[in-house]
């Protein structure tokens, strides 16, 4: 992707923040892993994800070499975004909403790990990204 992010970040409240991504996820889920929503957002919509004790969610599927907005925020603690294997590193707090833009430029899967320590689940906080092409 992209290593320069281009960030900015808005004040929301976690809760309203959570409905978002519900609705988001249900508008776009295309299946389930192991009980978490594969959501395939449609082109030119903004994205949806959260970090909360211990999960990043849900699982994005999004297509290689389309731009997309991206926003985190957490419902509860300071967490890391970190994507592996790219070399992507944010802050994700409760009560702001970090955008950024991104566009994939290879397919896989990447993971999602929290590189900021939040409790007891911390080493579990994972989540998916998969690129796909077509
Ligand atoms: Cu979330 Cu560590």
């Amino acid at each position: 992707g992209q290593q320069n992010l281009n960030k900015e970040a808005y004040r929301i409240n976690p809760s309203s923040y959570e409905a978002k991504v519900e609705d988001f996820a249900q508008k776009y889920k295309v299946r389930e892993e192991k009980g978490v929503p594969v959501v395939k957002p449609a082109s030119g919509v903004d994205v949806y994800l959260l970090g909360r004790k211990w999960e990043w969610w849900p699982i994005l599927e999004l297509q290689k070499g389309q731009s997309y907005r991206l926003h985190l925020s957490s419902m509860d603690w300071q967490h890391g975004f970190s994507l592996q294997p790219m070399n992507v590193n944010v802050q994700v707090h409760p009560g702001y909403d970090l955008v950024m833009t991104v566009k994939p430029t290879e397919a896989g899967e990447y993971s999602i790990m929290c590189n900021e320590f939040c409790g007891i689940g911390h080493h579990l906080m994972t989540g998916r990204i998969h690129i796909v092409d077509r």
